[in-house]
């Protein structure tokens, strides 16, 4: 009931953890939802050793109480820190992060570890797991287990495989805890039945009939259903892919945005996938039910919004396209009635090297589902409500956006490339882009806005660099609407050097007459194109930079802000790599000079990206 939940909120965790006897916190940074999941997954764990643990979100606490850890007896701290963006905290662990790193509190007698998730392609690779693990030392909590370093741009799920499965009876010795082998297959959530006529959730979050009465502010737990207003093509015929230009009227919600901030969708999942899940698993997909935790003190009643029914939860709710968690293979191996597939699945959840081996291979590699692994063991038949527990979350995907609030606050674009490949015989769609091709206009979709820190100057005169190739244009189309705005009122602008590459002028240029349109306004000053698939030899955005680096130079040196934005793998990688080489070379600086150069002008936000992997 509500207020069962809001009195539990009002309770400190750290008088949960003492009233209800549960000497182990565990706290996440998450963005996406996957440090979330893997502290689920480490408080199940200690089931094993029939403990409990708590698991807190900080931003629903008040960050202060932590210094009154010591006062639970024998209190262990496991943090899953993300690291985001640049080397930053995710926003819902901000507070927490600068709590710790303040240094006012002491937590000697505590002992603790943590869990980082980073990607290698990012410069602060695990950033702030490296932080914590440190800082934790320093406060006098007593580190009982490594550091572990995931690495999402490898293999995250087999980093946290090998670190989980090593650390768990490294804690077990610590605190001397001994194994209880049956509660190994424990379900945290119970089916019940709920009677017809009472209220379901549809698809909403929060709260029941949220898109029916919005109430903002709108969030990551509280999205507003926005309505499509423009779904339009930007490839011509010529090109093998698709890329969409959407726009979300989000009239009358109050959403403010800036040019330079996200849009996050949630998507819905392909309702075909959800049929063959009905049908390889058999059962009724409207009935309605709720899934409640066994575990009448967690703060988690259920593990998505309830009551629903299934095929709701299975369209909204979990994400029935990611490639399957070792720990959600080991659990369906059990209703496997085929000996050697049973067998299998068990091989594919163990950290060892067979194990691993196999895992990165069918699951990572070649990219099973929960619906592949189901259609290929043909006797695992887990229960429905078993496999609602065991997935995680779907979750809300983010775009750049790609328009200005000054040209219109009502409506909101993004720019996406559909993802879709096949690998064998199986068609792979990307789970949100597959979404937004089925969003015609009038349809409607939960959104929200997430802030950013890339911003235009403030002077409308300081130059600008723009580099995003691909859809990495995105967000410079915001600030070209937001400097030809400035234009029109009469105010003076800088000028605006724009980098853009995509494969053929005839096939993915994306934008083409409107950038055309801006030059001739005189807002974009300098266009250079970068065409890779268009003659022999391959020309990217970093070719154009090196071509143009005179001006380039003369640029940066006369005050200009640099943006990028688009691949974090390559292309932002080697754009840096080649600035350096400017500054070297056209601005004489020594290999040192020139890196402190670029370090200062992130340092001093003249170079700001954006990139995603
Ligand atoms: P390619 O796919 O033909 O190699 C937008 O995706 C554009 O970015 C494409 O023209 C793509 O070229 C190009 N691109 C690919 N790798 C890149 C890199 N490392 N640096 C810059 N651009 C790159």
């Amino acid at each position: 009931t509500p207020s069962a939940v809001a009195s539990k909120s009002n309770q400190s965790f750290i008088d949960r953890m003492k009233n209800e006897n549960r000497q182990v916190l565990i706290m996440y940074g998450s963005q996406t939802g996957t440090a979330e999941e893997m502290s689920g997954r480490l408080a199940k764990d200690l089931t094993r050793y029939s403990k409990k643990a708590v698991v807190v979100d900080p931003e629903d606490i008040e960050v202060e109480d932590l210094a009154r850890l010591t006062e639970v007896e024998d209190a262990l701290l496991v943090l899953c820190m993300a690291t985001y963006g640049e080397g930053d905290p995710t926003d819902n662990a901000v507070t927490l992060v600068e709590y710790l790193n303040a240094g006012d509190c002491d937590l000697s007698g505590v002992r603790f570890a943590v869990f980082g998730l980073g990607n290698k392609t990012y410069e602060h690779f695990n950033e702030i797991g490296i932080q914590m693990d440190k800082q934790l030392e320093k406060l006098g909590a007593k580190r009982i287990f490594h550091l572990g370093l995931g690495d999402d741009d490898a293999n995250l799920e087999e980093d946290f495989m090998i670190w989980r499965e090593a650390f768990l009876p490294k804690v077990a010795e610590e605190f001397g805890w001994e194994l209880n082998t049956e509660a190994e297959t424990m379900r945290q959530y119970q089916l019940e039945p709920v009677e017809e006529g009472k209220a379901l959730f549809k698809g909403e979050f929060g709260r029941l009939g949220a898109y029916e009465r919005p109430r903002p502010p709108f969030d990551v737990k509280n999205p507003y259903l926005a309505t499509v207003a423009i779904n339009d093509e930007l490839h011509t015929e010529h090109s093998d892919r698709s890329c969409r230009h959407i726009e979300f009227s989000v009239e009358g919600s109050r959403i403010r945005y800036e040019a330079g901030d996200h849009l996050a969708v949630f998507p819905t999942n392909d309702s075909a996938l959800v049929d063959r899940l009905i049908s390889i698993l058999d059962f009724e997909p409207d009935r309605t039910f709720r899934l409640v935790n066994v575990d009448e003190d967690a703060s988690k009643r259920h593990p998505f919004p309830c009551p629903t029914t299934f095929r709701t939860a299975l369209s909204h709710y979990v994400d029935i396209c990611a490639p399957v968690k070792s720990h959600v293979l080991k659990a369906i191996s059990e209703y496997c009635t085929d000996e050697s597939e049973k067998e299998y699945l068990n091989k594919l959840s163990v950290a060892n090297e067979e194990g691993l081996k196999e895992y990165a291979r069918y699951i990572v590699k070649e990219r099973r589902s929960i619906v592949d692994v189901l259609t290929d063991q043909k006797t695992c038949k887990p229960p429905i409500e078993y496999l609602l527990e065991l997935l995680p979350r779907l979750q809300a995907r983010y775009y750049s956006i790609a328009s200005s609030p000054r040209v219109n606050e009502e409506k909101i674009a993004v720019c996406a490339v559909v993802t879709k490949y096949t690998i064998g015989d199986r068609l792979i769609n990307g789970v949100c882009t597959r979404y937004l091709t089925t969003k015609d206009a009038g349809s409607k979709s939960p959104v929200f806005v997430r802030k950013s820190t890339m911003r235009l100057p403030h002077r409308t005169t300081t130059q600008v660099i723009m580099i995003g190739p691909g859809t990495g244009f995105a967000p410079f189309r915001g600030f070209l609407q937001d400097r030809q705005f400035h234009k029109n009122a009469g105010k003076e602008v800088g000028a605006m050097h724009l980098y853009y590459g995509c494969r053929h002028p005839d096939h993915d240029y994306i934008y083409k007459e409107e950038l055309e349109k801006f030059q001739e306004d005189g807002v974009l000053t300098h266009l250079n194109c970068a065409f890779s698939r268009a003659q022999e030899k391959k020309i990217y955005v970093q070719d154009r930079l090196w071509e143009t680096r005179d001006r380039i130079w003369e640029s940066i040196n006369a005050g200009a802000h640099v943006y990028i934005c688009g691949d974090a793998r390559n292309m932002a990688r080697d754009v840096q790599a080649t600035l350096q080489k400017i500054f070297r070379e056209v601005g004489g600086k020594s290999e040192y000079d020139a890196v402190a150069y670029f370090k200062d002008m992130e340092k001093t936000k003249r170079y700001q990206a954006d990139v995603w992997s």
